[in-house]
């Protein structure tokens, strides 16, 4: 398996003056087929969550409502995206370990993944993070 840059997606706004949509169709908007979505909100301002990175799931993540940030580390880069519209889509890859943080009150993040939840695709050890995607540079 080699590594997978994670990257920022600008998606389309549709509507008008009425009101806005914006779609999200698997294969199309983002690169896999979507089986399961769950979203994040009501998180406490000074909270940071996540500290994981996956196997195999890859994720879309959007902030739907209010703004968020997501930080990112594939062993070799370090960077820090900002969430902050619906129309913003980060492709985040299994390679990457992540930690979301700064919640605004009102953020709703979206996360549409690539595969069911299973707790045993998770990598929650940093140490063990590390030795498994450092190899793979
Ligand atoms: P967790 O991954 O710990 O959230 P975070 O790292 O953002 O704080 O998930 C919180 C709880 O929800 C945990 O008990 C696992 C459960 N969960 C599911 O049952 N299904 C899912 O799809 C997800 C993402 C979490």
């Amino acid at each position: 398996m080699n590594m997978i840059e994670s990257s920022i997606i600008n998606n389309k706004k549709m509507g008008d003056d009425k009101g806005y949509l914006t779609v999200i169709e698997e294969q199309i908007t983002v690169p896999f087929d979507i089986k399961r979505v769950f979203y994040i909100y009501g998180t406490q301002e000074d909270v940071r969550r996540g500290y994981h990175a996956h196997y195999k799931t890859r994720q879309a993540l959007v902030s739907v409502s209010g703004s968020c940030k997501v930080y990112l580390n594939n062993t070799k880069r370090k960077t820090d995206i900002l969430l902050d519209s619906p129309t913003k889509i980060l492709i985040l890859e299994p390679n990457d370990w992540h930690e979301m943080y700064d919640f605004s009150e009102d953020c709703v993040l979206l996360v549409l993944a690539s595969h069911l939840y299973d707790a045993e695709d998770y990598i929650r050890d940093y140490e063990k993070f590390i030795e498994f995607y450092s190899e793979k540079l």
